[in-house]
């Protein structure tokens, strides 16, 4: 009873604000309970965009820690900088003292790594520095791990680890002496403890003795990941999203599922198991808007499907995986796999069910018990591509469909509607959707905060002979996509909130609703409004993250007449 009178309370508070001075009178049937609201109601969207994963959620300090950006040393400094009549690049890097090496015959996926050189070198002579993501947030008082992988054959090199300011104050710092001097590539990790509190801080990893060794997966964790899972999450950022009390996560996106090419297209297979096996690939979000450009921006897969669904189910969530269905995105390249090379792509979405919910005795089942999570993840639906239109996304979705539906009857299927929510492509969609009645429908709406006002009764009159409705992304923009001025304010956060009831009052067919995107880099975004922004050290709520959760925290169970 109190979740139905809440419900009542925040249609009556919105509807009250919306009708300004005007006197109304509302008569509620609390005696006739309508349709139900789904569990799922009101979830939460995940994209790595705005540095949402690397340099964001996923708690890697180090940037670049594999050399595998396009530029390898990109976030990489040899040291000392400045006191030589050239630059260190052109004496250090590339001569012999500092050097990329690619190994990529005999590891494909990740195959640089930097080897160092030193003769008789003396601490603060030859040095590595990483900036982090714009900086490294450093807190005082917490432990750090700092771990990387080597490769040597002769004992004799030591490793001075620093954690240091913008002043060059050390912050923390630790000894490294590999253990292995066999020839064989090992992983070794060491703590320490930082003495203050800094935004910006950078790590220099001084060499001293003589020797050649090879490093790779240079890695520095804070203690206080979420849940303190090493190599994990930022635990302020999952409290964020825990405390929405979310009914799903989509994850991984977005246009991420669909990559600017196929060849960048979001392969879950490729996410799981040892982080230095997961092949990075550049973020399509790198190069989208020329005005946003962001060089370093790359996908490590640290956050990977393993630990998506696990985050869902930390949080309480239904996980909700979006897949490829053998399109990029149709607003770049538009490359297809043709009908007949669409089964690897199927194969990966049955596989996915599979490693979510099969039996440890199963092929992926097996693979989910040795990362640790012998019991089900229970996946109950899956989107089949994202913003993906037209007779080639049918013929793919048809393929999607049938494939998935064999096997698994009961998996509820979620189909694109475009990046449009009217018009051309859309009820050439709809239409098609009639038929092939797929359980729920992806509609999309980034517009105005008028728009939102005006849309509130979208669903109240709406076609009930389709699928369900999944209001995949929303956000009332103020300004068009990319401008500066498209800010996160009350009267955005009011205008969603007004369309969240006409969302929750047609709950009889709008089952799933989650805003996007969900979190942004203050220094680092391509893409706002955002429901969560955040910098190195802090995280801070906009007015519609507050509005996310009044509507999700207080949400009823049956709408009222
Ligand atoms: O939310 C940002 C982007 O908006 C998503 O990646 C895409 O699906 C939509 O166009």
């Amino acid at each position: 009873m109190k979740k139905i009178i809440l419900t009542i309370l925040s249609v009556c508070f919105f509807t009250g604000f919306l009708l300004a001075q005007d006197k109304h009178n509302i008569t509620v049937k609390a005696n006739k309970p309508g349709a139900e609201i789904q569990p799922t109601m009101w979830g939460i969207f995940f994209e790595d965009i705005n540095m949402a994963a690397d340099g964001g959620i996923y708690a890697e300090l180090v940037k670049n820690r594999s050399f595998e950006f396009s530029k390898p040393m990109d976030g990489w400094t040899v040291q000392p900088v400045g006191d030589r009549p050239y630059q260190p690049f052109q004496k250090q890097f590339g001569e012999g003292t500092v050097v990329i090496v690619n190994r990529e015959d005999k590891n494909a996926v990740n195959p640089r790594f930097i080897r160092i050189t030193t003769n008789n070198a003396t601490k603060d002579s030859l040095g590595l520095t990483n900036e982090g993501f714009r900086g490294m947030g450093i807190k005082k008082d917490m432990r750090y791990d700092f771990s990387l992988m080597y490769r040597n054959k002769t004992p004799g090199l030591k490793m001075h680890v620093e954690l240091v300011d913008s002043t060059g104050t050390v912050l923390g710092s630790t000894m490294f002496t590999p253990r292995e001097a066999d020839g064989n590539w090992h992983k070794q990790a060491e703590t320490f403890t930082a003495n203050a509190t800094e935004a910006k801080a950078k790590l220099t990893i001084w060499f001293e003795g003589s020797g050649i060794i090879d490093l790779d997966m240079i890695s520095l964790f804070p203690e206080d990941t979420w849940k303190n899972r090493p190599g994990g999450l930022r635990a302020d950022l999952v409290q964020m999203l825990a405390d929405l009390k979310p009914g799903f996560v989509r994850f991984p996106g977005g246009c991420i599922v669909e990559g600017r090419e196929l060849a960048t297209r979001y392969q879950w297979k490729k996410t799981i198991g040892p982080v230095e096996d997961r092949q990075l690939i550049i973020n399509r979000w790198n190069t989208e808007f020329a005005s946003r450009s962001t060089p370093d921006y790359f996908q490590t897969f640290g956050l990977g499907f393993f630990e998506y669904f696990r985050l869902a189910e930390d949080i309480g969530a239904e996980p909700l995986p979006i897949l490829n269905c053998g399109m990029a995105c149709q607003f770049n390249t538009a490359e297809v796999a043709t009908l007949d090379q669409i089964d690897p792509y199927l194969q990966d979405a049955l596989d996915l069910v599979e490693f979510a919910n099969g039996d440890v005795n199963t092929q992926w089942g097996a693979v989910r018990a040795k990362l640790g999570h012998p019991e089900p993840f229970n996946l109950k639906m899956m989107g089949v591509g994202n913003e993906n239109w037209g007779p080639q996304y049918i013929d793919r979705f048809k393929i999607f469909q049938k494939g998935l539906k064999e096997k698994y009857p009961q998996l509820k299927i979620i189909a694109s509607t475009s990046a449009e929510y009217q018009g051309e492509r859309f009820n050439y969609l709809n239409t098609e959707f009639k038929t092939l009645q797929p359980e729920l429908a992806d509609e999309h709406y980034y517009n105005s905060p008028s728009w939102f006002l005006q849309n509130t009764a979208r669903y109240d009159n709406y076609d009930r002979s389709g699928p369900a409705i999944f209001a995949g992304e929303y956000a009332a923009h103020s300004s068009h996509t990319g401008n500066t001025e498209n800010k996160n304010s009350l009267r955005t956060a009011v205008s969603e909130a007004a369309f969240m009831t006409g969302l929750e009052r047609n709950a009889d067919i709008v089952h799933m609703a989650s805003y996007a995107p969900l979190l942004a880099r203050v220094d680092a975004w391509q893409w706002k409004p955002d429901l969560i922004w955040f910098d190195n050290l802090n995280v801070y709520a906009t007015p519609d993250y507050y509005v996310q959760k009044l509507f999700s925290n207080n949400k009823g169970t049956n709408v009222l007449p």
